[in-house]
């Protein structure tokens, strides 16, 4: 993969679960991606209520403040505003060919499954699918009502892939972190980014051992 190729598009929208859009954030930097984020008001009030992390409505700040955060460089990392439609992530003429969606709200999933493209998230979603591109939507609400089912169906139909946050246990995790690591794990196996988070399934004889 070239430097012009490590290009991605990540969304956080307000579903529960901005550990997981943190820790892929911290993942796709790590793996020296350029990341164009993009925050939703309802995903700056769950990372309030869930991680205590207080991101300004300006890009710009909210950059700083996340770069801060993660104790990340600030050099790969582009936050977009939502009504930023000169963005990269704008145009088929730009935008990364991939775009993870970590959380997903329901609302969003039904937004981009009738190709809205009435914010900054909605309109790089759109792009995506317009050009073809790979669209990872990690979906989270319970329990799913025919709507969302529906909604989720189409997209599903249209090459999306739905990985809802619902990590597995059978690695045995002993911290929020590894339930936590589970998810971005496989998300970015899809992405097809390198990584060790938790052991694969059937490389561990140990366990294989212990439970038959
Ligand atoms: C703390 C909190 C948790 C929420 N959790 C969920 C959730 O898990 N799934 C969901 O679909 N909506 C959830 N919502 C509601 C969405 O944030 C709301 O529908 C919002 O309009 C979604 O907008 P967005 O997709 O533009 O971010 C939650 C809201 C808050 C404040």
């Amino acid at each position: 993969m070239t430097e012009k190729q490590k290009t991605i598009t990540l969304a956080f929208t307000g579903a529960s679960g901005a550990p997981y859009g943190l820790r892929l954030l911290e993942c796709l930097l790590a793996a020296d991606y350029q990341v164009y984020l993009l925050i939703s008001s309802a995903a700056r009030v769950v990372l309030a209520t869930e991680q205590r992390l207080k991101l300004p409505a300006n890009p710009q700040a909210a950059q700083s403040t996340l770069v801060n955060y993660l104790g990340c460089s600030a050099e790969k990392l582009v936050v977009c505003g939502k009504d930023d439609w000169f963005s990269p992530v704008a145009s088929g003429s730009a935008a990364p060919k991939q775009m993870v969606v970590c959380p997903c709200s329901a609302g969003s999933v039904a937004a981009i499954a009738h190709g809205m493209s009435d914010n900054l998230i909605e309109r790089a979603a759109d792009v995506v699918l317009k050009e073809r591109g790979q669209l990872i939507l990690v979906v989270r609400e319970t329990p799913f009502s025919t709507l969302h089912l529906e909604n989720m169906h189409k997209l599903s139909q249209l090459g999306v892939t739905i990985m809802p946050a619902a990590p597995g246990f059978y690695h045995q995790p002993q911290r929020i972190e590894d339930l936590v690591d589970f998810m971005v794990a496989r998300i970015l196996d899809h992405l097809g980014v390198e990584q060790g988070l938790v052991p694969r399934w059937g490389y561990d004889n140990r366990s294989r051992d212990e439970h038959v």
